[in-house]
């Protein structure tokens, strides 16, 4: 039978670190939908951003989603924003099993700032700025998130812990 599970969090929260890891150990492929639409496309996030803003790019988040095979098993890692737009979170939960990987505000800044992936979202904020940002945008996402099959504390995001929620061992 397919499994296919599905990380899904804000910007940071290292979905396709443990998605990578994950599927490996699982001997799944791993999907990445920003690289994904890159692909198709051509282009970056920030120049699909720029040509077709912000609506633009969430439709083809919703395209992409709609589009996978839900025929095989994978591990999929979406962007940040994918879940709470255009209804993609029930598109989600019934394509596998979610999983929201919730971390605090600040961490989630830190990495977003110590890494070298453009993100037009939080471009140009300074580490307060972005706290703030991220807290406020929290409101608004988490009503979304917090709608996955599980929440995973930061103790809980390893590849044996999803292993062992799905019953996936060997
Ligand atoms: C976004 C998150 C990004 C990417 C885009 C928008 C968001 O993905 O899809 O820059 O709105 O949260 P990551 O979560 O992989 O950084």
């Amino acid at each position: 039978m397919s499994k296919r599970i599905i990380l899904i969090g804000y910007m940071g929260a290292g979905k396709s670190t443990l998605g990578k890891s994950l599927a490996a150990q699982l001997g799944f492929p791993f999907i990445d939908s920003d690289f994904e639409i890159e692909k198709k496309f051509g282009k970056s996030i920030s120049t699909i951003f720029a040509e077709k803003g912000e609506v633009g790019f969430r439709e083809l988040e919703t395209q992409f989603i709609q589009n996978l095979s839900d025929s095989t098993s994978f591990v999929l890692s979406t962007g940040g924003g994918l879940p709470c737009f255009n209804g993609n979170l029930l598109i989600l939960n019934s394509l596998g099993y979610t999983f929201y990987l919730k971390n605090e505000s600040k961490v989630l800044a830190e990495r977003i700032l110590n890494s070298t992936i453009e993100r037009p979202i939080v471009k140009g904020k300074s580490f307060a700025e972005l706290v703030d940002f991220i807290e406020e945008n929290l409101k608004e996402r988490e009503a979304f998130y917090l709608k996955s099959n599980y929440t995973l504390t930061p103790e809980e995001q390893t590849v044996e812990y999803i292993i062992e929620t799905l019953n996936l061992k060997k």
